[in-house]
Order: structure tokens, then C-alpha cells, then sequence
């Protein structure tokens, strides 16, 4: 049998680091209870790093990245799933440490595997994605430590990005008024058609000087940029608001004082998507499915390229020119 098939490689040597389609076999793929033929992936910042030369995300070369799949089981060892069942993978190894979702075929452990929940359908899921899981997670959490439409305004910032793009659609859909935050002019149209009530700029969340308690602004916050960004939120959450923070694309030092959380009893709530656990991710995913209205996502947020469209959109996730979510056929 035949069983070559395409996958987008990164590899570096002394002398070279190339991102290229190549033709790999199955017994490339590394050990794993079930083997799947992927049939869409998606774009996320990690990604970008994963394929960057100084990204440190890949330890081992040449590797397949790719933190998110869907697609169709081929072969399982493992009881919970057989050939046919649509599924998705996403965080965990994969693409990481693990060869990931840029290949028309994965083979990964059952433990990462959760069963594309009804109502979704493979590209759905992707136009989700990492970006999408980890902007319903930080809802989550978010309403979990009280928030709710009645608290007031919930801010979004790096909003034109993967997390904040699912953000804004999520919060809106659930009858939040969103403020998004973002540094491109060009695009305050397209956060409105997602859903963002009111857009503000950069600046506007992160003054030259940021106080250590400022005006109360916000009942909460999706927070995907970190930095200062985070130390300015702080600083203007609501008595009892909470913040959630997944990403770092404005930095990873935060300059914080105490005041926020012992004057204002603010929650700083951490988001991980990676190791999040089973019963919560699959819970997540399926309210992905049901309530927050996957179609309207598709139609405004999923652009769709191909596996040779990859390399150039890996380039331009890193430099913040991508919108919203993009998604790649297999
Ligand atoms: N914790 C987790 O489990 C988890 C999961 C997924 C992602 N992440 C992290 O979340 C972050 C966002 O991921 P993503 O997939 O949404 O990336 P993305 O699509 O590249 O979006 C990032 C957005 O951040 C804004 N931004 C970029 N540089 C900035 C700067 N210097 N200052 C302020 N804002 C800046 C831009 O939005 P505007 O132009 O609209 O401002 C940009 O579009 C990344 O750091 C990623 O690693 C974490």
C-alpha cells in the first residue's frame, strides 16, 4: 500500500531552517493509540513561533507542527474511539513536542482525543479551534467568579486576533456588552460585525502612565496580551471584576501593584488551555456547539487556505496581520 502523504515540515540545521510541504509516510507519524485522517486544521500564534527559527517551541527537529485537528479516525487501539468517528485534537503535545495538525494524517494518544460534539462540524471546530477553546474558557471562568451581563461593559483586547475575535463573538452572543480593544484602525467594522458594542484603541487601555488604581471601567476582561496591557486592566476592573489572561503578544513582564486585588477584590484568573482538564474541555466543546452559534463564527471569522498557503501565513500571524481566525483544508 501506498501510504505517503503531505505534511508542512520545519527543520533547522547548522546552516538552514526551512518551513516546507513534504511527502511523509505513516511510519513517520509518532507512536499513538489512534491515527486520524485530519481533514482541517487552523492558524494560531504558537504555530507562528513553532515555525519561526528563535520560536522556542520545537526542541526536536524536523517536526510537524500544528496545535489543532479534526478529522476522521483511520485506526484506534483505543477503546473509546473506532474508524469513521469525527474528532479533535487540539493542545496537550500536539504540535508542540508531538507532530501536530499540518498533515493529511496524526497519530496521538486517546487521551487528547474528544469526540466532535453534536452540532459542530469539522471546519466549525477549527474555526474555533485553540484560539476559540481558550476565549470559551475564559468566559468560563470568567462567569464562574460572577460575571454577567447586569455587572456592566467586559473588555477584549488584542481583539482582532484568534482569542480575542472568539472573544468578542462569545461575550456578544451571550448578551455582554463588549468593548474591544485593538491597534488596527481598519478593522473597528469587522469587531462590530462580530459583535464589539464599542471599540477603543490601544492607547485608550494602555496609557503612558498607568496608575495604581485608575477609574473602575470594566466588570471583566479576555486578555490575550499581557504586559502592560494586564498591569493598566488591573488597575481599572470593577470592585469584585476579574481578568482573564491567556497570551502574551504585549509582553510577559507585568508591572502590578497589590492595590487592585486588596482594595478592589479583583480576581486575576489564569487561563490554560493545554492542560485543561478532560471533563471541562469536552464540556466547553460542546457548549461551543450549542449555544455560541458556530455558523455566524464561520461566516465572519474563518479565512481558508491551503497546506502550501501555510508558510506565509505562519510568517504573518508573528507581525499581529492576521484577522480573526484562519483555518487550513487537509
Ligand atoms: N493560555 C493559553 O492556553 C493560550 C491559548 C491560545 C493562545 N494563547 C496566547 O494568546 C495570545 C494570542 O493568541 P492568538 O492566537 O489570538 O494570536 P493572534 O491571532 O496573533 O492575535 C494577537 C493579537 O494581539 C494584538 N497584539 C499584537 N501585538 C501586540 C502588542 N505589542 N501590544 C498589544 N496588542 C498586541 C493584536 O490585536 P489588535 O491589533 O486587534 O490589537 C493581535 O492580532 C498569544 O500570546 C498566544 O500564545 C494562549
Amino acid at each position: 500500500m501506498n501510504d505517503s502523504f503531505r505534511a508542512l515540515v520545519v527543520n533547522k540545521t547548522d546552516h538552514e531552517f526551512s518551513v516546507k510541504v513534504q511527502s511523509l509516510t505513516l511510519s513517520d507519524l509518532p507512536e499513538g493509540d489512534v491515527t486520524i485522517r485530519v481533514v482541517y486544521s487552523s492558524v494560531n500564534y504558537k504555530d507562528g513561533l513553532a515555525s519561526s527559527p528563535n520560536g522556542k517551541i520545537v526542541r526536536t527537529y524536523p517536526f510537524v507542527p500544528g496545535i489543532d485537528l479534526a478529522g476522521t479516525v483511520t485506526d484506534s487501539r483505543d477503546p473509546r474511539f473506532k474508524e469513521g468517528d469525527e474528532v479533535i485534537v487540539t493542545s496537550y503535545e500536539l504540535g508542540v513536542s508531538h507532530f501536530g495538525g499540518f498533515s493529511e494524517f496524526a497519530r496521538v494518544k486517546g487521551d487528547w482525543v474528544v469526540p466532535l460534539p453534536e452540532g459542530l462540524t469539522l471546519k466549525e471546530a477549527m474555526a474555533f479551534g485553540t484560539a476559540g477553546f481558550t476565549a470559551a474558557l475564559s468566559v468560563h471562568r470568567l462567569e464562574e467568579n460572577g460575571l454577567m451581563p447586569e455587572k456592566g461593559p467586559v473588555l477584549v483586547t488584542g481583539a482582532t486576533g484568534g482569542v480575542g475575535s472568539t472573544a468578542v463573538s462569545i461575550l456578544a452572543k451571550r448578551g455582554y456588552h463588549v468593548v474591544a480593544s485593538t491597534g488596527k484602525e481598519s478593522e473597528h467594522e469587522y469587531l462590530k460585525s462580530i459583535g464589539a458594542a464599542e471599540i477603543i484603541t490601544r492607547k485608550d487601555v494602555t496609557p503612558e502612565s498607568i496608575p495604581a488604581l485608575g477609574k473602575q471601567r470594566w466588570a471583566g476582561a479576555v486578555d490575550p496580551v499581557g504586559g502592560d496591557t494586564l498591569a493598566s486592566i488591573l488597575s481599572t476592573i470593577q470592585y469584585g471584576g476579574s481578568v482573564a489572561v491567556s497570551g502574551l503578544t504585549g509582553g510577559t513582564a507585568v508591572a502590578t501593584t497589590v492595590f487592585p486585588f486588596i482594595l478592589r477584590g479583583v480576581n486575576l484568573l489564569g487561563i490554560d488551555s493545554v492542560y485543561c482538564p478532560m471533563e471541562t474541555r469536552k464540556e466547553l466543546w460542546k457548549r461551543m456547539a450549542s449555544d455560541l452559534k458556530p455558523n455566524a463564527l464561520l461566516n465572519y471569522i474563518g479565512n481558508e487556505i491551503t497546506l502550501d498557503e501555510l508558510p506565509a501565513t505562519l510568517a504573518s500571524i508573528l507581525k499581529a496581520e492576521v484577522r480573526g481566525r484562519t483555518i487550513v483544508k487537509l
